[in-house]
């Protein structure tokens, strides 16, 4: 079958690559992909915002399944226009990825169902939550535009001032344009955050190993929060009791109310946890693979990915064997390599150096973000432009074999963390 892959990042590069490898997979299309995608897919430059284009190219493509990448183009209902002429779709309706694209929703629903998730509360006034952070409220708290920012609507408040400033910055000053319309304001939590994927077909599901993103942009988590800097898989912090307890307290009382709901779920939902002192949490949820997270949970799978999303997509995940689903048991990290100045401005059009003498390393793959071609050369594009996965014995290994790669790699300006999995290492660096 030929499968198309919507988006351009480095999640994108790992499931075009992952894909490609399957048996059940004849071809890989991307639109519109970047320079990385090219490599192992057909890059298209169809764009996802313009949804009649999408369906023109599965029809005259004879596309067997679309996996959609990114959020943005599920909650603006791109599955379900490609339903409507019989494709198969991985990835949620519009009414599903709601759960990602309204964090108020999100919250109600978890609240309904009994979902561990911190306390809190929603506001559409500037006034009432001016009012509300008044009251007797224990700070710190977290203020939440509630639409899709990118991972940058998030704001960690210490005291009353710093969370008035949060919510004019989000409700009066726009910051995150429209999705700063509603804020919800929660209670901090402290503890490890830790990503649950689960696979699904909205009434099975298939928990895929366990992962740790980054978020902040600095070592030591300092810096603003950014799409994610960094992940590790497997996550030290979640065992085998925890994800069942994920699922069965988490997982299944979720997608069992976004079904009540009428609110279909073909695809990947994915909870991003607290472990915190009295169990876990959830922080959020997305309704589709993380990125960096994908880049160390596909390296780690065995099995045909186009067979397994197929199954989502078509709504027999049930008749998936365990045979059909095997994991490495070696570890991976991954390091993202940001243009400096990433979350916030930064310039684009830098010559990459590199790239093959990392990847010639064994147990590396270098996943490409935001990368362009630019004759013959492979030039910066994005704010994160590459993700520098290993796969290693054990994490210390992995992490090792990940930095070793990353020296390899140039280009001016470049920005990484240098601690991507020392917290799980117990504080212990890879070597420059
Ligand atoms: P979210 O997009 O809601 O996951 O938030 C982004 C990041 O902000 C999370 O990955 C956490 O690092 C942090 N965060 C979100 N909510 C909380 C919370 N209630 N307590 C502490 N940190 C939080
Ligand atoms: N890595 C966090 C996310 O994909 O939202």
């Amino acid at each position: 079958m030929k499968v198309l892959v919507i988006g351009s990042g480095g999640r994108e590069h790992a499931l075009c690559w992952k894909l490609a490898q399957g048996a059940s997979v004849d071809e890989v299309l991307c639109a519109p992909g970047n320079a990385g995608t090219s490599q192992v897919a057909r890059n298209v430059d169809v764009s996802p915002d313009v949804h009649d284009a999408v369906r023109q190219l599965v029809r005259e493509e004879h596309v067997g399944l679309v996996v959609i990448g990114p959020e943005v183009p599920l909650c603006r209902g791109l599955a379900d226009d490609l339903r409507e002429d019989d494709v198969a779709v991985f990835g949620p309706s519009a009414a599903g990825a709601e759960l990602e694209g309204s964090k108020a929703f999100a919250k109600e629903l978890m609240s309904q169902e009994g979902v561990p998730t911190a306390g809190y509360r929603v506001f559409d006034a500037v006034a009432a939550a001016k009012d509300y952070l008044e009251g007797e409220v224990a700070f710190p708290v977290v203020v939440k535009a509630s639409g899709l920012a990118a991972g940058k609507g998030v704001l960690i408040c210490p005291d009353r001032e710093a969370a008035t400033e949060a919510v004019e910055k989000i409700m009066e000053m726009h910051a995150f344009g429209a999705s700063g319309e509603t804020v919800v304001i929660e209670d901090f939590l402290s503890g490890e955050e830790v990503s649950v994927h689960a696979l699904t077909d909205g009434r099975t599901i298939l928990t895929l190993p366990t992962s740790q993103d980054h978020k902040r942009a600095f070592d030591d988590d300092q810096g603003p929060n950014t799409g994610g800097m960094g992940a590790i898989s497997p996550s030290p912090r979640l065992d085998q009791r925890g994800v069942d307890r994920t699922e069965k307290d988490v997982i299944l009382p979720t997608l069992h109310a976004l079904t009540k709901g009428d609110r279909p779920f073909r695809g990947v939902l994915y909870a991003g946890l607290m472990v915190t002192r009295s169990g876990s949490k959830v922080l959020e949820f997305n309704v589709r693979f993380g990125d960096p997270e994908t880049q160390v949970i596909l390296p780690r799978l065995r099995c045909d990915l186009g067979e397994l999303l197929l199954a989502c997509a078509e709504g027999r995940l049930d008749a998936i064997g365990d045979d059909a689903f095997d994991w490495d048991p070696r570890a991976a990290v991954t390091v993202v390599i940001a243009s400096g100045g990433y979350p916030g401005a930064f310039i684009r059009g830098h010559t990459i150096d590199g790239i093959d003498d990392a990847e010639a390393m064994e147990g590396v793959t270098v996943f490409h973000g935001g990368t362009a071609l630019a004759g013959g050369r492979v030039v910066t594009a994005g704010g994160r432009v590459l993700t520098v996965t290993a796969l290693g014995e054990d994490l210390r290994d992995a992490r090792d074999r990940a930095y070793a790669a990353v020296g390899r790699i140039q280009f001016t300006d470049m920005h990484f963390r240098t601690d991507i999995g020392s917290r799980a290492l117990g504080g212990s660096r890879a070597k420059a």
